[in-house]
């Protein structure tokens, strides 16, 4: 953070004396004014829900602009490390701040596969679920039970400790995302292959059965790669935020990824893939496409194209556009350029981009409007989209705590209030009330 000669001042018109406060500069993106001293020398707070114009904390992590539709992890804009990189070389990146050179890549995968098995008691903790459990109220469980198992990196003060639990979580998410799947439909759980890649070894976790073992698609593991970078991280988001809240108080890693995992939960925030196959589904052919328009624009029982808008991205969501190709490329190598969804999907991109109503209010797709469409043709039932999502963005979520824990500036999240209840009283004897 790099601080300049503007400041802000902020005059009262109740006679506090005005306040100077500084202002610093990130590399790109909107300046921020250190507002920290104004409560001691003011009693004056800042009043901001939903964090519309905070600045958490700094970060070098990754930065979005939202106008220009922008994403950059550590300064490399999406759309390169989507096609010249894979999910590994992203995670180095997210994680240790460079992307890795090939001898650096293979001890980073080395390393990380030594934690992809969980400890063989977790699988009681599944046991405990009912069959029919949502696989994210399972994984908010199960993550936070790792807590419970791994002992030896229970110090957050400790470098070491904070890097083994960073790969070990990162190492362990796909095991217990797809143990969730196989409890959910009662098959077997199947243990990682060291020889597989990330995508490669999850895909066949998920769908190998003791009959038959998966067999590795090439398009589909790049598929599911992609679906990884672009959702690895997106800056101070509510379950990035949740995170680092958890985080602040020295709280075990483990403990603070259940947090996240259980944020992403909400509809608002990682439901939304879910949504728009949802919606697809309703609307079941392209004939129907022109109606469904209608109510969305009529706002008929406040229905909204669901997969379309987003709450930073204004122009259009750089993600979108890689999914849109992923999306593509997937159904060709099915065969499933036909498929009824599909059509459906492209017929309402149709409408939407060419109507005044999503021009005038800058509503494009979003990446969710083509995820769903993906993970559904790679045979991932709907229930666990979010829990793929919170897979990729797992390596987001573990790289801000461990930037978060190292940085010297770093204390207790503790908001302040605008309070507004009942002033001073006093308690009357109960049958005075
Ligand atoms: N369909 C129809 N109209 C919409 C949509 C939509 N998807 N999104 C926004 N609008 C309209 C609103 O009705 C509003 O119109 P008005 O100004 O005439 O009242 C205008 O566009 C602005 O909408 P806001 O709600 O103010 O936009 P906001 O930034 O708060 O919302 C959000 C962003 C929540 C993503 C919204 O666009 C939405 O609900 N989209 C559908 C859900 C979705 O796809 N979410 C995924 C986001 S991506 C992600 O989380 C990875």
């Amino acid at each position: 953070m790099k601080k300049t000669d503007i400041k802000a001042t902020i005059t009262f018109s109740d006679g506090s004396p005005s306040v100077e406060l500084p202002v610093y500069k990130g590399t790109v993106g909107p300046d921020a004014i250190d507002i920290r001293s104004l409560y001691n020398t003011n009693q004056k707070l800042c009043f901001d829900p939903g964090f519309m114009a905070t600045a958490s904390c700094e970060s070098t992590i990754t930065y979005i602009d939202g106008e220009r539709g922008e994403l950059m992890y550590r300064g490399y804009p999406i759309e390169q490390l989507a096609v010249k990189s894979d999910f590994m070389e992203v995670c180095h990146l997210l994680l240790r701040g460079e992307l890795p050179n090939t001898v650096e890549k293979d001890a980073f995968i080395k390393e990380l596969r030594q934690y992809s098995m969980v400890h063989e008691q977790m699988q009681f903790f599944f046991r405990g679920f009912r069959r029919d459990a949502h696989p994210m109220a399972v994984l908010v469980a199960t993550v936070g039970a790792l807590s419970a198992f791994y002992h030896d990196s229970r110090d957050v003060s400790d470098e070491e400790h904070r890097e083994s639990s960073a790969l070990r979580i990162v190492a362990t998410m796909p095991t217990l995302v797809s143990m969730a799947y196989k409890y959910s439909i009662g098959q077997p759980f199947v243990y990682p292959r060291h020889e597989l890649s990330y995508s490669a070894n999850f895909l066949r976790m998920m769908f190998s059965t003791p009959m038959e073992d998966y067999k590795i698609n090439d398009v589909l593991v790049r598929a599911l790669d992609r679906i990884m970078i672009l959702h690895a991280d997106h800056e101070q988001n509510a379950s990035t935020s949740t995170v680092r809240i958890a985080g602040s108080s020295g709280a075990n890693p483990f403990a603070c990824i259940a947090a996240g995992i259980a944020s992403l939960w909400g509809p608002l925030h990682g439901g939304a893939n879910e949504a728009t196959l949802a919606m697809l589904q309703e609307i079941g052919t392209v004939d129907k496409v022109p109606e469904f328009i209608q109510h969305v624009k009529n706002r008929t029982g406040g229905v909204r194209l669901m997969g379309f808008g987003h709450r930073v991205y204004k122009n259009y969501d750089p993600r979108a556009t890689l999914m849109r190709e992923t999306c593509h490329e997937v159904l060709n190598e099915l065969g499933l350029k036909d498929h009824p969804l599909f059509k459906v999907a492209l017929e309402i991109e149709k409408y939407a981009l060419d109507d005044d109503y999503f021009v005038a209010r800058k509503l494009y797709p979003n990446v969710d409007y083509y995820s769903g469409i993906v993970q559904s043709a790679l045979g991932i039932p709907t229930a666990m989209f979010t829990g793929l999502f919170a897979m990729a963005r797992t390596v987001g979520w573990i790289s801000q705590w461990k930037e978060m824990i190292s940085d010297p500036e770093h204390r207790i999240a503790r908001p302040r209030q605008l309070y507004t209840g009942a002033a001073r009283r006093d308690v009357k004897p109960i049958g005075d009330r």
